[in-house]
């Protein structure tokens, strides 16, 4: 927040226009701090996503959630379903979380498309609940969905979507070389005019374009 060391720090972004200051200070380490994330925190993290709006109020998110500091076993068991490339600085987050989606309504059995869309809000939801405890959240698309479904018996309804690592802040000298260069690496964005259009495709909304001084 932005009385909090996080309002410092080098990865909080430096937006165009004003916006919350949980928006600038949210960014996704790989670093984490062997610190115990209490269970009451993880409940709030997981409330809020529960309060996220989905398509014909579906909720079809679903997480599984473990805590090294309270379950080494269960962290180890998720761990196992992230990619190597991941599960080399995921292993040291406090807790580690996978969500997944319901492919289908289930008032009809029918394919809900914003599935993997309410899910992801869903998680962004958890993602900024997180960060007003001081906590961060690092997404992962990288998962071994297979494992994942056969660790968990998945339903064959439900599709694993993503991991998420979340703790607290660690330091990056605990990181390799490449992972260490890009924790303190300057975050970099599109700008507005690349991703809102006006009238077609090509061309940037006249509503995100600076209107010059005259
Ligand atoms: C759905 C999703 C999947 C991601 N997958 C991975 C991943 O597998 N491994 C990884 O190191 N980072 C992953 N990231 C993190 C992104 O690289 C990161 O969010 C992006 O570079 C922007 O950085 P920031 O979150 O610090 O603003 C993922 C993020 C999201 C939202």
């Amino acid at each position: 927040m932005a009385s909090s060391p996080a309002a410092q720090h080098p990865k909080t972004a430096d937006p165009d226009h004003d916006v919350l200051a949980l928006l600038r200070e949210r960014w996704s380490p790989r670093a984490f701090a062997d610190r115990r994330v209490e269970p009451a925190k993880i409940r709030r993290m997981l409330e809020a996503a529960r309060w996220t709006m989905s398509s014909y109020n579906e909720q079809p998110w679903r997480y599984v959630v473990a805590s090294r500091h309270d379950d080494p076993e269960a962290h180890e068991q998720l761990l196992a379903c992230l990619i190597d490339g991941n599960q080399a600085w995921a292993q040291e987050a406090p807790v580690l979380m996978m969500s997944f989606y319901k492919k289908t309504f289930s008032e009809n059995d029918r394919p809900n498309r914003c599935a993997p869309h309410d899910v992801g809000a869903a998680s962004a939801a958890l993602t900024f609940q997180a960060t007003a405890m001081d906590l961060y959240v690092h997404q992962m698309a990288g998962i071994r969905k297979d494992v994942a479904r056969e660790t968990y018996d998945v339903p064959d309804d439900f599709e694993p979507m993503a991991g998420l690592a979340v703790g607290e802040l660690g330091d990056p000298e605990m990181l390799s070389d490449d992972k260490r260069t890009a924790e303190q690496a300057p975050r970099s964005r599109q700008s507005l005019d690349e991703f809102v259009f006006g009238d077609d495709w090509q061309a940037p909304s006249s509503l995100v374009v600076e209107e010059s001084s005259s």
